[in-house]
């Protein structure tokens, strides 16, 4: 096939033209990548609940026309000047979080994020020159979160994908750039949970049965699965659930529910997977007096806040979050390799597999709650 490297590609891709409005299927244009970027064949891609939430523009980033997508693996096509880390057919997973190895967060062995990260945030829908790669019908059209994966070719930046071995199946693997890993890492590197403890776990998507596998691995004694979708608590077991719980089918609020359980000690460690303002206080209200630790790892609604109570804090609970589980892209590999060594569960998370022109069906099954995980081909 004719190197397509320094030209502009026409390619197939699900454009949002409008916050909340169905996507459509275009014939776009993806230029070629400019310094420290590359550019890539998307394989799979899987839906995410972020992109609903970016759809429906409640998150800080809602720049439109854009293409949502942020999961995806895929072949490196060509490398712009001064890339490095990857050549023309690597095997790649997109990364919403960057790692430059150079700011001071990324030389910090205290946190996983990165300078060029919070600034791609501010970017909202460009990068980093303040320009697009895409563009339909002579319109330009926005990245999303760095990755805009809901199309075969995508630019990234330099730093927002990890380079992975090549005997992975692409259609599996999609599901560690972003939702699996973000809840798995939580337990392990964020809180660091200790066996035997009590965790709850609010949410059983892809995030929140991430880390209930996060959990599970770290020994946990008890793990409660919340969720309001009984269609979760079979498949929340195969994952390390001990006991579901449906909010809706308790009389009294569930973090009093989860007091009752724990003889009124609390948990040990909880993880709000949903993005939710209320659950958020949920999950601080059921953590233990003293030393309970809660972690927001959800995206909720941007520009909202929650009310603590200060007692709370006084009691020693502490309340955090993180992005991304807490690790950085060049812990990705590892995840993979658990993967391929049965560690970690991909397949049972995955529902649907579709065509990218089923784009809208898919945002209307993960809004009525019939799937887990779908992923995307094109
Ligand atoms: N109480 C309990 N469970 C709830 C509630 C609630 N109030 N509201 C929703 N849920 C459950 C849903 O029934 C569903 O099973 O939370 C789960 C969320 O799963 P998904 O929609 O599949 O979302 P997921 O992709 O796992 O992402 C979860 O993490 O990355 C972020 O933006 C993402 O905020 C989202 C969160
Ligand atoms: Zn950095
Ligand atoms: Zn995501």
């Amino acid at each position: 096939m004719a190197s397509t490297k320094g030209q502009v590609i026409k390619c197939k891709a699900a454009v949002a033209w409008e916050m909340g409005k169905p996507m459509t299927i275009e014939e776009i244009e993806v230029a070629p990548p400019k310094a420290k970027e590359i550019r890539i064949k998307v394989i799979a891609t899987g839906l995410c609940h972020s992109d609903l939430s970016g759809w429906k523009g409640i998150l800080a980033q809602r720049k439109f026309p854009c293409i949502l997508g942020h999961e995806a693996s895929g072949v490196v096509e060509s490398v712009g000047e001064g890339v490095t880390s990857v050549k023309e057919g690597d095997h790649v997973l997109s990364s919403f979080l960057s790692q430059c190895h150079e700011c001071f967060m990324c030389k910090s062995p205290d946190t996983n994020l990165c300078i060029k990260f919070v600034e791609s945030l501010k970017a909202n829908g460009t990068l980093a020159d303040g320009t697009t790669r895409l563009s339909c019908k002579g319109k330009t059209i926005y990245h999303f979160i760095s990755c805009s994966t809901f199309s075969e070719y995508t630019v990234l930046p330099d730093g927002f994908f990890t380079k992975i071995r090549k005997d992975a199946p692409m259609d599996k693997i999609c599901l560690l750039s972003c939702g699996v890993t973000t809840g798995y890492g939580a337990p392990i590197k964020v809180t660091k949970v200790t066996p035997g403890s009590t965790c709850a776990v609010f949410g059983l998507g892809a995030v929140g049965l991430g880390a209930v596998m996060g959990c599970k691995r770290q020994g946990a004694g008890r793990i409660f699965g919340v969720d309001i979708n009984n269609d979760k608590k079979e498949v929340a077991k195969i994952f390390g659930v001990t006991e579901f719980v449906n909010p809706n089918e308790h009389q009294k609020p569930i973090d009093q529910v989860l007091m009752e359980k724990t003889q009124q000690v609390g948990c040990d460690y909880t993880f709000e997977c949903i993005g939710n303002l209320g659950v958020i206080q949920s999950a601080l209200n059921a953590s233990r007096l003293g030393e309970g630790k809660c972690v927001v790892i959800g995206a909720p609604p941007s520009g909202n806040t929650i009310a603590v109570d200060p007692m709370q804090l006084l009691f020693g609970k502490v309340l955090t979050g993180c992005f991304f589980g807490g690790l950085e892209p060049s812990e990705v590999p590892a995840l993979v390799d658990d993967y391929m060594n049965k560690k970690i569960m991909l397949d049972e998370l995955i529902t649907h597999t579709l065509p990218i022109e089923d784009i809208n069906k898919a945002f209307d099954s993960l809004i009525q709650g019939k799937t887990l995980k779908t992923v995307m081909h094109f």
